[in-house]
């Protein structure tokens, strides 16, 4: 069962949510955009279901993109082809990241994580029986042995191994502290509420040091004062160097913290602006009213 079930119906019809008047953007430089990745006429189909139909975008350096879309739009998908969990039927994506150039669309999925891309899932996948803590030297863990040259030299004693860990332990609680979850480092994942789980997948994520941070679905399941806690975080990730990409279907959220928004309906592509053009925008709305087949 999805979390998220009940939240989807919810969200729906939310986009002309009054009281949003401000821009995400305010107060950030507009002068330099980069693209941190580049997705070109992607097509993904399951036999003969096309689930993400033709789809290009560009996601600039240190913004929030937003994709949102009624529920079978093709989100989830569209993340499964960037993060190697699916091999796209057509399309390319490209990630311009730290290390240069990188054609997801061909690596597999350890090598996408390599290459600087991280995520969150739908529904969560933690290891329940593990600490918060253990979790996020897990996530470390290919970090680590690199440092050891992949070998037995950690085990002797004779590498770099020690220096790794430590800096693996910092990095670890430097997310624990940034998510609140420092008093909760010894707990089993498991034991968490729903909501704090939900930030110990992002502080995971966060601890491989991505240079894009996908989330699918982030609020899910959040209460309000949970969500805005969530905002804040997620610009504060921003802010420190990291570009996301967000699923949500929470508007207070994507609203409020996105920097462009992408609205994908059966498939396909139907708008991609700024928040406010969104929030007008008829096809937008109509798709989210369940209308989205007239007129196509
Ligand atoms: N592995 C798969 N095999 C067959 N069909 C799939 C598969 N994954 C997704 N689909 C179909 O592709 C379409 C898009 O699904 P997807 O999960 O990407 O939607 P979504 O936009 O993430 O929806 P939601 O908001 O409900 O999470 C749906 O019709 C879904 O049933
Ligand atoms: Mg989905």
């Amino acid at each position: 069962m999805s979390p998220s079930d009940g939240r989807n119906a919810e969200g729906r019809g939310e986009l002309n949510r009054p009281g949003q008047t401000t821009s995400p953007s305010d107060g950030r430089s507009a002068a330099v955009s980069r693209p941190i990745l580049s997705v070109e006429e992607l097509t993904m189909r399951f036999g003969g279901l096309v689930a993400v139909d033709d789809v290009s975008f560009t996601a600039e350096t240190n913004d929030i993109t937003a994709i949102i879309g009624p529920n079978g739009a093709g989100k989830t998908t569209l993340f499964n082809c960037i993060t190697g969990f699916y091999r796209p039927s057509a399309g390319a994506i490209t990630l311009h990241g730290p290390l240069g150039e990188a054609a997801l669309h061909r690596l597999a999925g350890h090598r996408i994580a390599r290459a600087g891309v991280a995520r969150t899932f739908q529904n969560i996948r933690l290891f329940q029986g593990m600490t918060v803590l253990e979790n996020l030297l897990v996530a470390q863990h290919n970090r680590l042995m690199a440092a050891t040259g992949l070998g037995i030299g950690a085990v002797l004693g004779l590498s770099r191994y020690p220096a790794a860990e430590r800096e693996a332990i910092e990095r670890a609680r430097h997310w624990l502290d940034a998510t609140a979850l420092l008093e909760r480092a010894d707990d089993p994942a498991g034991a968490l509420p729903y909501g704090a789980q939900r930030r110990l997948e992002i502080a995971r994520a966060m601890c491989t040091e991505p240079a894009l941070l996908c989330l699918d679905e982030p609020a899910a399941g959040l209460n309000p004062r949970e969500s805005d806690e969530l905002s804040m975080l997620l610009r504060q990730i921003r802010d420190g160097g990291c570009s996301i990409l967000l699923i949500e279907h929470d508007m207070s959220v994507v609203m409020g913290i996105s920097d462009r928004i992408v609205v994908l309906d059966h498939g396909r592509k139907i708008a991609d602006a700024v928040p406010s053009a969104i929030r007008a925008d008829a096809r937008v709305i109509a798709a989210y009213l369940g209308e989205g087949d007239e007129g196509e």
